[in-house]
């Protein structure tokens, strides 16, 4: 667990910025289609960023969106400039546009365009570090959901300007913080496709945790590796070996489910043509009584296929059952978020982690490369290397 001091933290260090340059490392990773923005906290936890940037000479907001091809045609779906207009609308903003880091900023407030367009952020390549960290005398990262990613834009500004993480990013660790000294018991929820980029989150808490509840992909692919019937359902097959060397009693798995011809089933009756998609009656209740005990939650994944509505019942009641309750609940992980979105119950948890990969990470680790890239940066000495435009 980190708990970064004062000096790394924007809300201690206000006086620092006045009438100074900015970069901010946000993150503007949002879901589009039809010409929408579906998710808006992302970017409007930026608000909370600029009113400690108040006194602020000049700010420069820079974020990948999505994983374009640098250079390639498809990667104009993914300009910045496009949703631009949408984003000063909602955040009632001025916003200059940069189409690239050597570009004189005209406004108080402007965006880089998408850091992806360049290859260097993910090469992690020095010199673009350097030329974004010129635009600026200060760098914040409030990019907490990305920091899991050694790319240039988290971790190169950092050896070449004074560091802070922004409130966003304090708030994220304050509130993971927390599950490492937890009220008990203590409760993971985990679901999704994939188990392997829960593992080692499991692994670590299995020590941890009072109880681990297995939901979805996840689930399905424990019980295949401890050799039950999962028929033709969604497996991990390549983490089978490993997961089968996992054995706790903390571990819980369900025992009935709904399956793709929407019939209820027991895990002894499931044939190899069958698909489980759904938590059935039986689980969801062991899952509701249990969290009913629980001081501390933490919920990422959907137990079920939540895109189809037929199968959503098993984490639409979870969810509906944690936002009741009145102790300390984290939800987190991009496919739990956008599924609360579209329940619209997103804004009735009180604590939401934006970071998927990111919040996995720091469970795991109880580190994370951002965060680490700042801390070093305590360590320097800068002069300045602005290019006073
Ligand atoms: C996220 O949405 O989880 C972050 O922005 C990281 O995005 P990435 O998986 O494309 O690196």
């Amino acid at each position: 667990m980190i708990k970064p001091e004062k000096k790394f933290r924007l809300s201690q260090n206000k006086n620092k910025v006045k009438n100074k340059k900015i970069i901010v490392r946000v993150d503007f990773n949002v879901d589009f289609a039809q010409g929408r923005i579906f998710d808006w906290h992302r970017i409007e936890s930026v608000k909370k960023t600029l009113a400690e940037l108040e006194s602020a000479g000049q700010i420069i907001l820079i974020s990948h969106w999505d994983n374009p091809q640098p250079g390639s045609r498809a990667a104009k779906k993914f300009s910045f400039k496009k949703i631009l207009p949408q984003i000063e609308k909602r955040l009632r903003l001025k916003i200059g546009f940069l189409k690239n880091p050597d570009e004189r900023p005209k406004a108080k407030i402007n965006l880089l365009e998408n850091l992806r367009f360049w290859p260097g952020e993910k090469l992690n390549d020095r010199k673009f570090g350097r030329r974004l960290a010129r635009l600026a005398d200060i760098y914040i990262n409030e990019a907490f959901s990305a920091s899991h990613r050694r790319h240039a834009s988290i971790v190169q500004p950092p050896k070449f300007l004074p560091s802070y993480i922004g409130p966003n990013f304090e708030n994220e660790l304050k509130q993971l913080n927390q599950i490492f000294k937890p009220k008990r018991p203590l409760i993971l929820i985990l679901g999704g496709a994939k188990i392997s980029t829960k593992l080692p989150l499991i692994i670590h808490f299995l020590k941890k945790a009072d109880l681990i509840i297995l939901g979805g992909g996840l689930a399905n692919t424990y019980l295949k590796a401890k050799g039950a019937q999962v028929g033709q359902s969604l497996i991990e097959e390549k983490t089978l070996t490993k997961v089968k060397s996992i054995d706790s009693a903390k571990i819980i798995l369900p025992t009935d489910f709904i399956l793709a011809n929407k019939k209820e089933t027991g895990l002894d009756k499931i044939k190899p043509t069958d698909r489980i998609l759904d938590l059935g009656r039986a689980s969801l209740e062991l899952i509701l009584t249990k969290i009913k005990s629980a001081e501390t939650i933490v919920w990422n994944g959907p137990l079920g296929y939540v895109e189809n509505k037929s199968f959503q019942n098993g984490t639409k009641t979870l969810a509906q059952a944690l936002v009741k309750n009145k102790n300390f609940v984290l939800v987190g992980g991009g496919d739990t978020i956008a599924f609360l979105n579209r329940l619209g119950l997103i804004n009735r948890f009180k604590r939401v982690s934006t970071g998927g990969g990111a919040m996995l990470e720091y469970l795991a680790k109880e580190n994370l490369i951002g965060l680490e890239a700042i801390l070093k940066s305590g360590r320097k000495k800068f002069r300045p290397i602005s290019r006073n435009l």
